[in-house]
């Protein structure tokens, strides 16, 4: 982290907790950070639920002040018609969702979601005002073959490329087999993958936005290993799978700078 980008804590629950479940997760994060004094204006905290929870969670963060932002997990690169089964990016701006997650790699796995579509989805999320997480990651046999920036530069740039209108984007680094498998990408790994992200972001778009994007690392975050990295300066943030699921593991999490001599 550096001090010039305020760093990222984002749960993505992926298919987890229906939106009773969710009222119990929010409230007892919030409350645990708030016991605990956290400065929201130094560590932004941010969560993903299901498309079916967002409504709940929206009126619960609104109706108890609480200071956590709202984030959806993919959208339509469409904003309204014959879509079925699609949600507009409209719709999630109306509901006051800041983020939307696009092109994580169980999307690009199980859907066949390409570096076109997820263009697209981008594009979208520039229309409707959000902010877009973008996911990139290389896959074991990727790694293997290509070494570890390829392909997140690849799809960094496929994602970015020819974008009439460019808004605020976030870049999550989340190699593939390190989602889920307790295999964590060492500090070191991540921080390269960031600066070649950066540097394909100031290409492709301009040296001051790469600047100001915040790029986070993802896969196997839990409460043990998330300051080492956050130590460098390349690392902005983290986006959580499992652990974000647990209220004292993702707590944990967001008050990383506790584990950070600064
Ligand atoms: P895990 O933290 O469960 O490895 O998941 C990472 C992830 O995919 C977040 O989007």
């Amino acid at each position: 982290m550096t001090t010039e980008r305020v760093p990222f804590i984002a749960g993505n629950w992926k298919m987890n907790l229906d939106h009773q479940q969710a009222i119990a997760l929010v409230q007892k994060l919030a409350w645990t950070l708030r016991d605990a004094n956290h400065d929201y204006s130094k560590t932004e905290v941010a969560v993903f639920p299901p498309f079916t929870d967002l409504r709940t969670v929206q009126t619960l963060i609104d109706a108890e002040k609480f200071e956590l932002t709202l984030g959806a997990q993919d959208l339509s690169q469409h904003d309204s018609g014959a879509y079925t089964g699609d949600v507009s990016g409209a719709f999630l701006r109306k509901l006051e969702v800041k983020y939307v997650i696009i092109g994580h790699s169980e999307r690009r796995m199980y859907h066949a979601e390409n570096d076109e579509l997820i263009q697209a989805k981008v594009a979208a999320a520039f229309r409707h005002d959000l902010v877009p997480v973008i996911c990139v990651g290389e896959t074991l046999e990727e790694l293997e073959e290509q070494g570890q920036s390829f392909i997140p530069v690849q799809q960094i740039k496929a994602a970015l490329a020819n974008h009439s209108q460019v808004g605020e984007f976030i870049v999550a680094y989340e190699p593939v087999w390190a989602i889920g498998t307790g295999q964590v990408a060492t500090p070191e790994q991540a921080a390269e993958v960031a600066v070649a992200i950066r540097t394909a972001i100031a290409q492709t778009l301009t040296p001051e936005i790469a600047e100001k994007t915040r790029i986070l690392y993802g896969g196997s975050v839990k409460a043990a290993n998330v300051a080492g990295f956050l130590k460098s300066p390349e690392v902005d943030g983290v986006l959580v799978g499992g652990a974000s699921l647990q209220v004292e593991e993702f707590s944990g999490i967001a008050r990383f700078l506790k584990h950070l001599a600064l």
